[in-house]
């Protein structure tokens, strides 16, 4: 016991880290021994290196804007749902092929924290409010089952969607445990695959490992982009590999309106012979907090609106739309040859980016301080970061309304990317379905709803409706029970049919 605890006293003053232990008499012997298990399974010299390089990057990219190294997405490589109409059909059936083939996979980022939302469990398990009480988590898997359903019936073939799901230290068991609770929602247990990604300390700004208590480290998942690390670590490409899996669809937990393993965007990256794509929404707004995939010295990456000038977010082309109008939505295909070049060569060269916090520590009197500004450093690898290593990259726009709308925070007053916001985003998308396939809805008068409705003493809530995912995957399939009829809202579509609700719960 005491070698280890004198080899482990060397390598942390080696490291410039041995304040970690400064209440070590004071802690019982299980914290103690506990707290050396933690500290012997990190590598103090490549955080230390982390936390350089990354400050270095973070400190550099203030220096200088990027606007005079960045060109927008050239037209060839990039596919639109409205301006390439006449196309959006053979891209559909070209991924739904790939999925009836069992080709397809879908991965889904669910290792973050969720701290602006402010649960303690993981995002995915929220219930944002519809009438049927779904969670993310559901909703996902029940896209994944209509989408295999659908692929079986165009192609005869059975066949199946891996669903990769990456939590972290902080989400595994919770996550694990609530889709066992769950039956895997309907899906095939062997089919669902969770791995973790990794964990990093929090550093104050000269390079010292935070405390959150005498015993623990403040510790954070080292960001989206741990994916690869963590793909590689975790054996997932190699169970890509067994299972036939050749095209990867990556998302974000947060994001209500996403299409898992969307066929016409597969489809589309596929017949373009593209490796790594990235789904965008149109920017409009100049100011618009939202970063954008555009060329940088000839490469792709995604430019965060504080990197470029005012001038350069407000450039419009000759159409009228910006310039820099490709909204990055964390939404990506990848082939597998592409992500195993990344796992094998090109991760290890992604630096961390730095993100301001402000992280709870215990002081020098070991004290508990909650600080009021950010008083020390995250350190994480965004999922895109991998464009630059791209050979083939291609883009593929998609309308905003029809599929994302983010959970983020927390709701209030006017909020952004609350519960209720996501809740609208999908409600209204329902209601466009159901009036695209001739359905209509009335009022408590009877009166048709008019197709737009007018706004209303400045409100502007939506038609109360929602259609499960084993019904309708993307608006299909709903003609035969909508079609000429008419609703009261609240409307629900599920594998029984569609009512209503005679109690409004909403
Ligand atoms: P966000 O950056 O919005 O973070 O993640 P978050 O954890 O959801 O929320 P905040 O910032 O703490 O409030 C975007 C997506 O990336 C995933 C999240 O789960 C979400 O799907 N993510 C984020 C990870 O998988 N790992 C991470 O380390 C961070």
């Amino acid at each position: 016991m005491e070698s280890t605890r004198s080899r482990l006293a060397h390598r942390l003053a080696e490291a410039g880290q041995s304040h970690l232990v400064q209440f070590w008499d004071e802690l019982t012997p299980e914290q103690q021994a506990e707290m050396t298990s933690d500290l012997e399974a990190m590598d103090f010299q490549e955080i230390n290196k982390f936390f350089r390089s990354a400050m270095e990057v973070s400190h550099s990219s203030k220096q200088e804007k990027m606007d005079a190294r960045m060109e927008p997405v050239p037209r060839e490589v990039l596919g639109s749902v409205t301006r390439d109409r006449d196309c959006l059909k053979d891209w559909e059936e070209k991924g739904l092929r790939c999925i009836s083939q069992s080709s397809v996979a879908v991965l889904l980022l669910a290792g973050g924290q969720g701290t602006r939302l402010g649960v303690s469990y993981p995002k995915g398990m929220y219930d944002v409010g519809l009438p049927s009480h779904k969670t993310l988590f559901q909703i996902q898997a029940e896209r994944i089952l209509r989408l295999q359903q659908l692929a079986e019936q165009r192609h005869g073939a059975k066949c199946c969607i891996p669903w990769y799901i990456m939590t972290s230290g902080r989400t595994m068991e919770s996550t694990k445990t609530f889709f066992s609770r769950h039956s895997y929602f309907g899906l095939c247990k062997d089919n669902v695959i969770f791995f973790q990604q990794g964990m990093l300390p929090a550093m104050d700004y000269n390079g010292k490992i935070i405390l959150e208590s005498k015993n623990k480290l403040a510790m954070a998942p080292d960001g989206n982009g741990g994916l690869y690390r963590a793909l590689g670590t975790q054996g997932i490409v190699e169970d890509m590999d067994r299972r036939g899996v050749k095209f990867i669809h990556v998302y974000c937990v947060d994001n209500i309106l996403v299409k898992v393993a969307d066929p016409a965007f597969v489809g589309f990256c596929v017949q373009k012979g593209g490796d790594c794509g990235a789904k965008v929404v149109e920017k409009t707004n100049p100011t618009e907090a939202v970063g954008v995939v555009c060329k940088v010295d000839g490469r792709y990456q995604v430019v965060e609106y504080s990197e470029i000038t005012l001038a350069t977010a407000e450039k419009r082309s000759v159409d009228g739309r910006l310039m820099f109008n490709a909204g990055n939505v964390a939404n990506h295909f990848f082939t597998l040859a592409f992500l195993r070049d990344i796992v094998k060569t090109f991760e290890p060269q992604l630096q961390h980016h730095v993100a301001q916090k402000k992280i709870l520590y215990v002081d020098t009197q070991g004290r508990l301080i909650k600080p009021d500004k950010p008083n020390g450093i995250k350190m994480e690898k965004f999922v895109f970061d991998i464009f630059q290593f791209a050979k083939a990259f291609v883009v593929y726009e998609v309308l905003r309304e029809d599929e994302f709308s983010a959970l983020k925070n927390a709701d209030s007053q006017d909020g952004k990317d609350t519960p209720t916001t996501v809740k609208h985003a999908l409600m209204s998308l329902h209601h466009r379905w159901v009036l695209n396939a001739a359905g209509h809805f009335i009022d408590e008068n009877g009166t048709r709803v008019p197709a737009i409705p007018s706004l209303k003493d400045g409100t502007d809530l939506p038609i109360k409706c929602e259609i499960s995912p084993l019904v309708s995957y993307g608006g299909e399939g709903l003609e035969e029970l909508v079609s000429g009829r008419e609703f009261r809202p609240t409307l629900v579509i599920d594998e029984s049919g569609a009512h209503e609700l005679v109690k409004n719960g909403l």
